[in-house]
């Protein structure tokens, strides 16, 4: 049995951020950041807004768009670096206030990637035998960005998207899944205070050692290379071609890094999702939130072949391929 995606929901905190508001708080300016990254703009949550509060309307919406009931769920995944808590999971706090009584829940945690590894999981149980699967990203990036740091602080947004996954019926669903890890290289992108190693502390919030720490420039050209690499990977092993696809949605870090790679692959831009410059880097809802713009801009037809691919901290990257 294969699964497939029975609907999508998307949602992004009210409150917008330009980068005419950055301008005001670090040295940088307009110009830099949109030739640089490609952002104008990113949303960012209100005070007492959490993690569990976004994920809940993308899923609300995505469950209506399905027309699954969340009683009807067998288990909810919610991809997630910035969760509501260290413990309990998010997907537990979505579980009950969706009132999905019969669903297990938990967290997974690929940051930038996440998404694709919990879509991958999701699409496992469909597999195995479960009926619905709720998978979900959603961020609270900005509560781990620190705000005067201008290598960083402009590249980050909040949101959320999720997507219902049931049985296929037809021919559509998730074709393949492929993911990988390089945790040589875990201190490109990391949040060095705050866990285990480095506990919470007044001397880890002074030294803004909570907040994330990144080699942009060396985390760039891996990008580049990972996702080409994962993508290329997705298209072999569906006997396609980059032409075969009809839409790519990369995960959204840096409008450069997403020509550099679609460049490589040999595809034109019109089959390239991009909505970072609204949305910034929203890591794991970065996917999911594009892949509901899509269908909500009508851009996915019944027979069309989506490729998804990401890179993040960890090092994680992965892809995956549906067909609508
Ligand atoms: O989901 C994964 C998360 N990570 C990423 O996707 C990050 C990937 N990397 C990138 O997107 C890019 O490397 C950045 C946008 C972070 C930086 O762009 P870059 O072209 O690689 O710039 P750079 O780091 O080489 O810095 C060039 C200059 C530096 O000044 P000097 O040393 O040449 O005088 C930086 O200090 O740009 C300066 N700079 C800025 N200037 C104005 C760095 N950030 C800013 C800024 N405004 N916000």
């Amino acid at each position: 049995m294969k699964s497939a995606i029975l609907g999508t929901g998307a949602f992004a905190p009210e409150r917008v951020v330009t980068n005419a508001d950055l301008e005001r708080m670090v040295d940088t300016s307009d110009s830099w950041i949109l030739e640089r990254t490609g952002i104008r703009e990113r949303r960012v949550v209100a005070p007492g807004q959490a993690c569990s509060d976004l994920a809940l309307e993308a899923a609300q919406r995505a469950l209506k768009a399905s027309g699954v009931h969340p009683a009807a769920l067998d288990v909810i995944l919610v991809a997630t670096c910035t969760g509501d808590f260290p413990l309990p999971a998010t997907a537990c706090l979505v579980q009950h206030r969706l009132g999905a009584i019969r669903a297990a829940a938990c967290d997974i945690s690929a940051a930038c990637c996440g998404f694709l590894y919990a879509l991958s999981i999701g699409d496992a149980y469909i597999k195995s035998g479960m009926r619905h699967v709720l998978v979900i990203g959603s961020e609270v990036m900005s509560v781990i960005t620190d705000w005067t740091d201008r290598n960083t602080c402009v590249l980050f947004g909040d949101g959320a998207g999720a997507v219902v996954l049931g049985g296929s019926q037809d021919e559509s669903g998730i074709l393949s899944t492929h993911l990988h890890a390089n945790g040589g290289i875990s201190d490109l992108i990391y949040v060095p205070g705050g866990g285990s190693r480095d506990p919470a502390s007044e001397d880890v919030l002074s030294d803004k050692r909570c907040y994330i720490k990144m080699r942009g420039n060396e985390t760039f050209k891996i990008a580049v290379k990972t996702m080409e690499e994962a993508t290329h990977e997705a298209l072999k092993a569906n006997g396609m071609s980059a032409q075969d696809m009809d839409l790519f949605i990369p995960h959204q870090a840096n409008v450069r890094i997403l020509r550099a790679v679609s460049q490589r692959l040999g595809i034109s831009e019109e089959k390239v999702m991009i909505n970072l410059d609204r949305f910034g880097n929203t890591s794991a809802a970065s996917i999911p939130l594009a892949l509901d713009q899509a269908v909500q801009e009508g851009k996915l037809k019944q027979g069309h072949k989506v490729v998804m691919a990401a890179f993040g901290a960890g090092l994680t990257w992965a892809s995956a391929v549906v067909q609508w």
